[in-house]
């Protein structure tokens, strides 16, 4: 295990006015593996150079496909949605990537070998058959019975078009779904919780396919028809939310800071952190707003408040704030009165079990947590709240954002922190530690 970091000062004003975060995440792997079924040179701007992107690099170089990585820019030479070439006995690592694993199924649906398909420690744990079942509908074959990684995939030259409902609320699952579509003659429908979108808004104002979104109260239907082959596209990538969210929260529970993040992703099914603070009584704002390729895109003004509220969280928020969760149960621990989150069962299927990490740190650090039935949490919360005692982290599934969570949580609120595997930020946010070092932490 590399060794620990130490945190024993919380952080004072900012040396800085503002920041800018890497490119998002979910759209750098989007990019990737969707420009890999282009015709043509595609380049990405800003893309993220975290672990989980360069796990979708060379997944696709392993597939036949040429990548050229630079400073400033990612180049991909897509061979057509069936120009993967490769040697049989395939191995595929994603790594800790879940978005990865999950969307690299479906690009293999027309595979004619079978293909192992594997992850580190924390992947081999997560369900894949959120996208087995369906991807079985669809006429692919798979060698495993217990829906985990490591998992063995054989496509099918007659893919059938499916009918299929999707009730987890999960993007992961619908872009798989609507990619293996693409493969696939005949037209695809999908009946969608609500969750981040931004496959739809790629297939539509990028790739220029047509495929349609009818808005139901409860679900979204997604209508779309296979093999139309599509042409090489840019994209700048703008900043991530999820990793400017560390930021927000930092500069919210710190004394007499503001900041401002630039050029992020606000696309409304990401913002659900920025929304709840706001309900909480933060005051975010989102400035200079634009929208790029269908993506909506700002600044993100926030000012340090001591006046923060506790909240009754209606579950219809929660997979727009899936990844943030940890963030906002800190923020409810520093806030007057008891906040309530329910329905969060799936933030304990992410790289590690991050409900029930929140109730640990929170339990450690002295505040008053209760579980309850349904994947719920009520947080009795002190404003008053500051931290003088010694905490250790270990995750030994070396979750990146549990390590993230601890370091926000030491410059907040204070005490003498050891926190583990600091390698695992490198997974989301490789600027993470200097950013907080050039606004003055001493981390
Ligand atoms: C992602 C979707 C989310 C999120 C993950 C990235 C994506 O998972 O937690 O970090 O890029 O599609 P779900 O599949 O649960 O929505």
């Amino acid at each position: 295990m590399i060794k620990p970091i130490f945190i024993n000062k919380k952080i004072d004003i900012f040396n800085k006015k503002s920041i800018s975060v890497t490119g998002d995440k979910s759209l750098s792997i989007r990019f990737i593996l969707l420009s890999s079924l282009s015709n043509g040179k595609c380049v990405a701007k800003n893309i993220l150079k975290s672990d989980d992107v360069i796990s979708a690099i060379n997944i696709i170089k392993k597939l036949g496909i040429k990548v050229k990585l630079s400073k400033n820019k990612c180049e991909v030479i897509g061979k057509g949605l069936f120009g993967f070439n490769f040697k049989k006995n395939l191995i595929l690592d994603a790594g800790n990537s879940g978005t990865t694993a999950r969307l690299l199924l479906s690009l293999l649906v027309s595979s004619n070998y079978w293909i192992k398909v594997t992850g580190d420690k924390s992947l081999k744990k997560r369900d894949m058959g959120r996208i087995i079942k369906p991807l079985k509908l669809f006429g692919v074959k798979f060698r495993n019975d217990k829906m985990k990684l490591p998992i063995s995939i054989k496509g099918s030259q007659i893919l059938k078009p499916i009918n299929y409902t999707e009730n987890l609320g999960s993007a992961q699952c619908k872009s798989a779904m609507m990619i293996a579509a693409l493969k696939c003659a005949g037209k695809t429908s999908l009946k969608c919780l609500p969750s981040r979108n931004h496959t739809e808004l790629m297939f539509k104002n990028v790739l220029k396919l047509p495929v349609k979104i009818k808005k139901l109260r409860n679900y979204e239907i997604i209508n779309l028809s296979g093999l139309k082959e599509y042409g090489p596209f840019d994209y700048k990538i703008p900043g991530d939310i999820s990793s400017a969210s560390f930021f927000i929260v930092l500069t919210l529970l710190s004394n007499k800071n503001s900041l401002k993040i630039k050029n992020v992703n606000i696309n409304p099914s990401r913002t659900g952190i920025v929304s709840i603070l706001n309900m909480m009584g933060a005051k975010i704002k989102f400035l200079n707003k634009k929208i790029y390729k269908g993506e909506k895109v700002a600044d993100i003004f926030i000012k340090s408040n001591k006046n923060l509220r506790s909240i009754n969280l209606n579950p219809k928020f929660n997979s727009f704030a899936i990844d943030e969760f940890l963030l906002i149960f800190l923020v409810a621990s520093k806030c007057k009165g008891m906040s309530y989150f329910s329905k969060l069962a799936e933030l304990n299927k992410k790289e590690s079990k991050r409900l029930d990490w929140g109730i640990k740190i929170l339990k450690m650090i002295g505040v008053r947590v209760e579980r309850t039935k349904n994947y719920g949490v009520k947080i009795f919360g002190d404003p008053k709240l500051t931290l003088k005692k010694s905490f250790v982290i270990k995750n030994y599934l070396k979750d990146h954002r549990i390590f993230m969570i601890s370091v926000i949580a030491a410059l907040a609120l204070g005490g003498n922190w050891k926190i583990y595997n600091p390698e695992s930020f490198k997974t989301s946010f490789p600027s993470f530690l200097n950013l907080l070092k050039n606004l003055g932490a001493k981390v």
